[in-house]
């Protein structure tokens, strides 16, 4: 976190939670199997029982297996499960031959396999030809010899010239298979589901899976390849053709399986593809349009930085796209999300994000989940999330807000789930009243679980079609705490009841719903900030009433309506001025402590304040400049300081005694939430004060995409003035600077006079 003001970021790191690492939207495989647990055992039912052998961690598996099968109680029933899961076998036995007392060889009957937890690492292979071969792949794709190969990688032996003809669900997790060879898999032609995770696969042939012409899930996820020196390296993949051939394919996970410059191979996925996750795949440079000939419904891009950054591999998916989970990609331009229709489920924590804009929102016609937890989204006016017709989840969770307004609160009314927790907001009414009336609803309502569309089609492998999402976020609304009695029922009810807001708070507790008091100088939760009163919700509704005068009836349409078309023209400026307006009125009557400037003399003509990225700047550039060069006196809260007072009163302390209040801003500074703060304290400041000097510097040019709406509006307003990146026009900045500060200077000492 880059910081202006150190002070906020230990008030706020003291209330942050330690946070659980965050899982892959596939889940892990046994979260939808039946038949096998986690370690390999089978879990079937009592029914099945005896069309069972587990072996599990048995060690002379095939003098077992051959008791097992001659025992009189299968004497009419095949044998449907098998599992020799961690017997320590460094080959696949070969025992599919064996036959029940029926005389079916197990090869015929057998549709669940388990081998996990077996040490298939090759023992014999690490050898020049080895090297070559892998050296070979790493430039082009070559087609090395499937004899020569064979011979190095000796685990599947036990699978050549068997024809499985049932066999439908094969687990080879955390084997330590090194290398899959062609053809292993040629005899399981009826095979859906082939899971290989969690093993040290660094090289797959061209030909490896030949024959799964039925194969619809394919696990791959968490594998972890080393190459000859113990470093971590990502898998070779002999050809880019290789999910091409399985046309069936509907649903790969490469979860933490470092995929490196393979991703080509996704190009090859198929019409029938619909379930895919790169969840810390390590991707990069994927090629653009790579799933535009699939069907993805289901896709997580989290953790690979920068992957939607030069290509547009959503592209095509428009209609067909349900749920995205894209945390940690450094992902900000929500422009992408244009359009998608089907979308219900996007989760994009972590990221950059500080621009929803209406128009790309409203195109999200079915989304019902958004989960923005820390981003950089601002408080907003007009409205974004009102424009959902069906969201029912929010979470604005540990961004930039600095305020809730009560347009904020419209614009949330009907969602059912929100969180706005861990904001650095000042503290105004509205932020009690979220809490009152989230109590309220809480109250009055029965709490429901999201429906997601329904998951389950026709056919029975659910492995290919299973998401975390549903459970992911119902069980955040089931955990949820319910703040019924944070307001007292009839009070309550009495208070809000022309409110028809209807959400719930999901996250509550007492420290991180807390704002900043700015004249206590102190946090305090949102439910120990005063209620409002009825002019600070919005106009006051009797008006009219008031001043029963016919005269002004008369008068006041003339008026009126053209400061009407002003407003609506420029309703958005207006609004945040009202907001801004209300919200320092708000403030100075909480506080009577108020100041009134006028005739005090200053002891600094100008504070500044900068953000950490910017300090060189500062010192190198303006500091020397405007102290020596124009005799221009610097209040620097770092410097200037008074002793006894908190950073935060040095800031305001600074500002109090300076006249003009500068702020140098970046990029930088826009990133940080705490610098915001300042600016967002600076205009307070000068509102309350009733001064007007203020000034922009801009070390670079800030597109209007990246500025948070008080920034927009201060520049509509204030002078600013843009550092020039060639040297030769600086003169001209600094020229322009000292002018600016002199004229407010010379305009101060007029209005004394
Ligand atoms: C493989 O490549 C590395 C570096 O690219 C080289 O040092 C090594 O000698 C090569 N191995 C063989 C067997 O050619
Ligand atoms: C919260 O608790 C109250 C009282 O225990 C209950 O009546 C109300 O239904 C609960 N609210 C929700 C949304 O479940």
């Amino acid at each position: 976190m880059s910081t202006c003001s150190r002070v906020f970021c230990c008030i706020v790191t003291a209330i942050a939670s330690p946070k659980e690492p965050a899982k892959c939207l596939t889940g892990y495989m046994t979260d939808v199997q039946s038949w096998v647990d986690e370690y390999g055992a089978l879990t079937v039912d009592d029914n099945e029982l005896d069309r069972s052998i587990d072996l599990s961690t048995n060690t002379n598996v095939v003098l077992l297996l051959q008791k097992n099968l001659q025992s009189m109680q299968r004497s009419n029933v095949n044998i449907r499960y098998l599992s020799l899961a961690r017997c320590n076998l460094e080959r696949v036995p070969p025992i599919f031959d064996h036959q029940d007392l029926n005389g079916s060889p197990l090869r015929h009957t057998v549709e669940y396999l388990t081998l996990y937890g077996n040490n298939f690492k090759d023992i014999s292979s690490p050898g020049v030809q080895y090297d070559i071969m892998l050296n070979a792949t790493d430039i082009v794709e070559t087609n090395i010899e499937f004899a020569k190969f064979g011979e190095k990688s000796l685990w599947s032996t036990g699978f050549q010239y068997t024809h499985f003809s049932v066999l439908r669900e094969l687990d080879l997790r955390a084997c330590s298979i090194e290398i899959i060879n062609g053809l292993i898999f040629n005899g399981m032609p009826n095979l859906e589901a082939l899971y290989l995770g969690e093993n040290n696969i660094k090289f797959i042939h061209d030909k490896a899976f030949i024959g799964l012409g039925n194969l619809i899930h394919l696990d791959l996820s968490m594998n972890k390849a080393y190459d000859k020196n113990g470093g971590q390296t990502s898998v070779v993949l002999e050809s880019a053709d290789l999910f091409a051939r399985m046309t069936k394919l509907r649903s790969l996970d490469l979860s933490f399986t470092e995929l490196g410059r393979n991703v080509r191979v996704l190009t090859g996925l198929g019409k029938n593809f619909q379930r895919l996750s790169l969840c810390r795949s390590k991707v990069r440079n994927v090629p653009e349009k790579a799933l535009s000939k699939t069907s993805v419904k289901y896709l997580d891009l989290s953790g690979n930085y920068g992957i939607l950054d030069n290509t547009n591999i959503l592209a095509g998916l428009e209609d067909t796209l349900e749920v995205l989970y894209a945390n940690e990609i450094g992902f900000e331009n929500f422009h992408y999300f244009y359009n998608f229709r089907k979308l219900e489920v996007l989760k994009l924590v972590n990221n950059e994000v500080m621009v929803i804009t209406a128009r790309v929102v409203a195109s999200l016609t079915s989304l019902k989940i958004l989960d923005l937890e820390r981003n950089r989204f601002a408080s907003w006016i007009a409205p974004i999330f009102s424009t959902m017709p069906h969201l029912r989840f929010l979470s604005l969770k540990d961004n930039n807000l600095n305020l809730i307004s009560e347009e904020m609160l419209d614009d949330i009314a009907t969602i059912s789930f929100v969180s706005l927790s861990g904001n650095h907001v000042v503290c105004n009414c509205h932020s009690r009243e979220l809490i009152d009336l989230a109590a309220r609803n809480d109250n009055e309502q029965i709490q429901t679980a999201i429906e997601l569309s329904t998951q389950t089609t026709e056919d029975t492998l659910k492995a290919a079609n299973y998401h975390i999402a549903d459970s992911e976020f119902n069980r955040i609304i089931e955990l949820r705490v319910n703040i019924s009695k944070l307001c007292d029922k009839e009070k309550c009810k009495k208070n809000y009841e022309d409110r028809n807001h209807k959400f719930l708070i999901i996250d509550y507790d007492l420290y991180s719903y807390a704002c900043f008091h700015e004249y206590k100088n102190t946090y305090m939760s949102f439910i120990s900030v005063k209620t409002c009163i009825d002019w600070q919700r919005g106009l006051p509704k009797n008006y009219l009433n008031n001043g029963a005068n016919m005269l002004l009836l008369l008068i006041l349409p003339t008026i009126l309506l053209p400061l009407l078309l002003i407003i609506f023209i420029c309703r958005r400026r207006f609004g945040y001025f009202f907001i801004t307006m209300r919200n320092s009125a708000t403030l100075s009557l909480i506080s009577k402590t108020d100041i009134n400037e006028d005739g005090k003399i200053y002891t600094y003509d100008v504070f500044v304040s900068y953000c950490n990225d910017d300090r060189a700047w500062m010192l190198d550039y303006l500091l020397p400049h405007l102290e020596t060069e124009c005799s221009v006196s610097v209040c620097l809260h770092e410097r200037d300081f008074q002793v006894g007072l908190s950073i935060l009163e040095n800031i305001v302390s600074c500002m109090d005694r300076s006249r003009t209040i500068m702020l140098v801003l970046s990029k930088q500074f826009l990133r940080s939430q705490w610098c915001q703060f300042e600016m967002h304290l600076a205009q307070h400041r000068l509102l309350e004060t009733r001064r007007e000097d203020l000034l922009l510097v801009l070390l670079e040019e800030i597109p209007r995409g990246l500025r948070p709406t008080t920034l927009h509006y201060l520049m509509l307003t204030k002078t600013y003035i843009v550092w020039p990146k060639a040297t030769s026009e600086q003169a001209v900045f600094w020229k322009r600077l000292k002018k600016s500060l002199v004229v407010q200077q010379r305009n101060k000492n007029s209005t004394l006079a």
